[in-house]
């Protein structure tokens, strides 16, 4: 069955050579091998901006207490005694008791996503900067291309979106709207660096659903072109009929937002994925199921990677931590998001899915709305705008709730926010894992600092955070990236702009 590092069997067989760099300039990329403390591949003295001393440096199988010597923005040593040798008087960066962890990637965000009959409220400046005191220093968007629009149009438009405007490093997958109309320009999006494409079953009002043939079709272009689809799952005609059937005045003043839960009952997303995954074992496409909220979608998961079936899958931070009752509290419909959070024995089945590793990434699926859009809804389930910020507690909530409660490791957390979703992606070995010759992008945590969450501390944009009041650890006292110095002492310190756009060769390594 699938363990962490048996699922690359799901897609690739044998793990593949880590010397090829998904959109990472070779000429950055000093040889790896065993050096002598402060000195470099030739034995010179080494010159280095950063070393990021004596911290308990965490990899996806392992833990090592090292330093990590960070020339310009590229790891250029990891290994004992570097803070030591130090001649060219570096910064040092004192890590003794932290842990010193890989960027966090998240996969899954919408920033100033025109969404609900409004804009998601984090930019790609208050959304980047939120990730960077997560410790997140990549984010992966989706270009969506509205109307008539063409693939390319979409991309055009996020990358002016986040043009001069991200602090950390960003990419997109490409949403593919209108398989009649978008599927030719598959191609060209990969050449692009742009292997990962998006298909929603649901969402016919937003002028984005794909039906069956679509979802095949897209599945077979994935095989052609070495690409991956990532696909949300709800099954909409068995939705839109229960949104139907309760959508009355009667019940809408008794439940109110309780009718979110009502009518997503777990069926609903474990039928669309169960079709997904079929259209995926007979086209034999790379298929990786978006924000995965139920225990039945992840009995599913792990029974087709069994059957050595394409998929993988993950879940977000909120599946994790929260569950439906917060319907029913004062504000409760804050909490509305596209799937909506579950019940207890869901958290429960998706953290063993964690551990087990059919569920291989923890995202967050960002899409933050205030209080004055969520109020659109007046009553009506229906007309709350979906989703929730996300991006600064992502590591937060997976350190405090899966690792200091014991139900993942350390290097679990490693490999579900960092390790996975690069190779997955395709960014791997440039991110994901702190190695000479990587980017470096590094977050600094305290073992047992907590913070109170407080959403008027924090960078995101929203004025209230679904996990007000928590006492969380893992917050970022330090966060790197590409080199750059972006959280000191818990408070972004870096700059507009920063961030660069990551072309990616290919998709769904693990
Ligand atoms: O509530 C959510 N997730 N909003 C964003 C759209 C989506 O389905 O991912
Ligand atoms: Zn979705
Ligand atoms: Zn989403």
């Amino acid at each position: 069955m699938c363990g962490d590092y048996s699922i690359r069997s799901v897609f690739d067989g044998p793990t593949r050579s880590l010397d090829a760099c998904p959109g990472g300039p070779e000429t950055r990329r000093p040889k790896a091998r065993d050096l002598i403390p402060g000195t470099d591949a030739e034995g010179d003295t080494m010159k280095l901006d950063t070393i990021i001393a004596g911290g308990k440096v965490v990899g996806p199988k392992k833990t090592v207490v090292a330093d990590v010597g960070i020339r310009g923005q590229t790891i250029v040593a990891v290994g004992k005694g570097l803070a030591k040798a130090n001649g060219n008087g570096a910064a040092i960066i004192d890590a003794k008791g932290r842990y010193v962890i890989p960027g966090a990637i998240d996969v899954h965000v919408h920033l100033e996503l025109p969404f609900c009959g409004t804009v998601s409220s984090d930019d790609y400046n208050s959304g980047t900067k939120a990730a960077a005191r997560g410790g997140v220093t990549t984010v992966i968007d989706f270009a969506i291309p509205y109307g008539k629009e063409t693939l390319q149009n979409a991309v055009d438009n996020w990358m002016a979106r986040a043009d001069g405007k991200a602090c950390v490093d960003y990419t997109f997958h490409v949403a593919i709207t209108d398989w009649a109309r978008h599927g030719k320009e598959v191609p060209k999006m990969v050449r692009q660096g742009l292997p990962t494409f998006k298909q929603f079953m649901i969402y016919a009002k937003e002028g984005w659903q794909s039906d069956d043939a679509d979802i095949y079709s897209a599945l077979e272009a994935m095989r052609e072109h070495n690409a991956m689809l990532l696909i949300h799952a709800e099954s909409s005609r068995v939705l839109d009929m229960l949104i139907d059937r309760h959508h009355n005045r009667k019940e809408m003043k008794k439940l109110g937002a309780r009718l979110h839960a009502v009518t997503r009952p777990n069926f609903v997303e474990a039928e669309a994925i169960e079709r997904a995954v079929h259209w995926c074992r007979v086209t034999g496409g790379k298929l990786y199921i978006v924000h995965m909220s139920t225990a039945q979608g992840a009995d599913i998961i792990r029974r087709a990677q069994s059957q050595g079936v394409p998929v993988v899958a993950e879940t977000c931070a909120q599946y994790l931590v929260l569950d439906d009752r917060e319907f029913s509290k004062k504000d409760g419909h804050l909490y509305a998001c596209c799937p909506q959070i579950k019940k207890p024995a869901d958290q429960k089945r998706l953290w063993a899915g964690l551990k087990s590793g059919e569920v291989c990434v923890v995202s967050t699926d960002t899409c933050t709305f205030n209080r004055k859009q969520k109020a659109m809804w007046k009553g009506d389930w229906t007309k709350i705008p979906m989703g929730m910020p996300g991006l600064e507690t992502l590591v937060p909530i997976v350190f405090t709730h899966g690792v200091l409660k014991k139900k993942l490791t350390i290097n679990q957390l490693v490999q579900k926010c960092c390790y996975n979703p690069a190779r997955i992606m395709g960014l791997h070995p440039r991110k994901g894992e702190i190695k000479v010759g990587a980017d470096a992008d590094v977050a600094v945590i305290h073992p047992t600092k907590r913070l109170k969450v407080d959403w008027r501390r924090m960078e995101t944009n929203a004025d209230w955070n679904p996990y007000q009041g928590w006492s969380l650890g893992g917050f970022a006292e330090h966060t790197f990236c590409r080199g750059n110095h972006i959280v000191d002492g818990y408070k972004f310190v870096g700059s507009n702009g920063w961030g660069c756009f990551l072309p990616r060769k290919t998709a769904g390594n693990l």
